[in-house]
């Protein structure tokens, strides 16, 4: 039975335990109304189950706590700065890193030094924060996803790639000259949280070099990015995961990482460079704004527990813990009757809310209205992925080009949750599939005009 993936327990037992409220049907609905039907204002103390991102909520391990112990909190030189540079070197390779409090910050002091204005970057899909950075640099932020990605329900293993021959064409055409970044997102979050192959890697880094423009990955994922290769992959059944994500940064000329991911800690980011000059241009912005360069926003007792975390991470028992619990999750969603972008990833589930709710137009916004049904019938907090996040909207907020998929996201922190509560959401989606139609649509009320997202105000269509 143990030798069975799919039945095997998560690597850990708990030691340490939050307790987590249940609201009443009425305080949830009081609750949803006064966030303005954005789950990203609701109070974590309102929330049961919070799926609404992976980043920064994982549980940290006993090794982990331990080390954060130690944490020298020197201005300049910390023995914890040198702790985690070993740990990030001995990983990344590169010769050159920097420490930030965490990915958006590492992407500005990045795109700031390194883009120039009216510049293009290219990316398999970026990130809203790693977009909204590349516009924020004055540049143009361009996403060129496989065709393989439009098919959500195909079983094509590493639909997180760009597409090359739009990354060739691009290139070699009349806009190459603009070309100043090509930074490959691993996994690709925006696009169902789907793997790169190494093959495409390799393949960016031929053409990159050619056309003489810098390769970046923003690699938040990088550890499970790796074990998705190890799994799917012809050539590297036999590779330990470390090995695969150590090729895959040595594959490109720099790297920015989001640590509230896979360095399993609540806070961190980091940039890590070949190139001299590039280096000292982002260490001069660094202590300008983010803070020296041997902590970079970071408390020492971060810094250590991220040196043990970017050890735990690659570790196969974890990893493969962590992929098993998002696939049984998938099992039990599909059996609910609910789809999924196909294949399941690990960080998280993508549910096909435009599936599930035919009777809602893309302007009623059918992902963010099943996300809103979450929270309303099990106090289950998520983020819509479709016409809410990535839809044009005219000038009085209403949806004039809609996002290709109405999508859901379900983030699964790092070991936080057990199998109960899994099965717990499915039963809530299962009652929501069993009777769809009362699902209402959704209209803005108000809506910032960059990362709308996180910042707009909605209000239910009434029937
Ligand atoms: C792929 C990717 N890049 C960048 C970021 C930004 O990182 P942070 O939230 O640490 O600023 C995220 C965060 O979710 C991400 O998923």
């Amino acid at each position: 039975m143990l030798s069975d993936p799919i039945r095997k327990p998560p690597p850990y037992r708990i030691k340490v335990v939050e307790p987590i409220p249940f609201l009443s049907p009425e305080q949830r609905r009081a609750a949803l109304a006064e966030a303005g039907y954005n789950p990203f204002n609701l109070r974590a103390d309102q929330v049961t189950i919070d799926f609404l991102s992976d980043s920064g909520t994982g549980a940290t391990s006993t090794d982990q706590e331990a080390a954060a112990a130690r944490g020298d909190e020197s201005y300049a030189g910390a023995r914890s700065w040198f702790r985690f540079r070993d740990a990030a070197a001995l990983l990344t390779g590169y010769p050159h890193l920097l420490p930030t409090h965490q990915g958006r910050a590492a992407e500005r002091v990045l795109f700031t030094s390194l883009l120039k204005p009216g510049q293009l970057c290219l990316s398999n899909t970026h990130f809203d924060t790693t977009g909204a950075n590349v516009t924020l640099a004055g540049a143009e932020a361009r996403d060129l996803p496989c065709a393989e990605a439009r098919d959500l329900d195909s079983d094509e293993p590493f639909k997180g790639n760009i597409d090359l021959d739009a990354l060739e064409s691009t290139l070699a055409g009349p806009e190459g000259s603009r070309v100043g970044l090509v930074l490959m997102t691993i996994t690709n979050n925006g696009f169902g949280g789907q793997p790169v192959s190494m093959a495409n890697l390799e393949a960016v880094r031929e053409i990159t070099q050619r056309h003489g423009v810098p390769f970046f990955l923003d690699a938040a994922r990088f550890a499970e990015n790796a074990w998705l290769v190890k799994q799917r992959e012809p050539g590297y059944s036999h590779w330990t995961p470390r090995k695969i994500a150590t090729r895959a940064f040595e594959l490109a000329d720099g790297c920015l990482i989001s640590l509230k991911k896979d360095g399993l800690t609540a806070i961190g980011g980091l940039i890590g460079l070949r190139d001299e000059n590039l280096w000292q241009q982002c260490e001069a912005l660094l202590i300008a704004t983010e803070g020296f360069s041997t902590y970079g926003g970071l408390a020492g007792h971060d810094l250590e527990r991220l040196a043990v975390g970017l050890r735990e991470v690659t570790e196969p028992s974890y990893l493969e813990g962590r992929a098993t619990q998002t696939a049984r999750f998938a099992r039990m969603i599909n059996d609910a009757g609910v789809d999924i972008i196909q294949p399941a990833g690990i960080h998280a589930l993508y549910l096909n809310a435009g599936r599930l709710l035919p009777h809602l137009t893309p302007a009623e916004f059918p992902g963010h209205s099943l996300g809103c049904q979450l929270f309303l019938d099990g106090g289950i907090r998520c983020a819509e992925l479709g016409s809410l996040y990535l839809g044009t909207l005219d000038e009085e907020n209403r949806l004039t080009g809609p996002a290709p998929f109405e999508l859901v996201r379900l983030a699964i922190p790092r070991r936080v949750y057990t199998e109960e509560h899994f099965a717990y959401v499915a039963g809530v989606l299962g009652d929501i599939a069993k009777d769809p139609e009362r699902i209402r649509g959704y209209r803005i009320a108000s809506a910032p005009p960059l990362l709308r997202h996180f910042k707009v105000r909605l209000e239910p269509i009434q029937a």
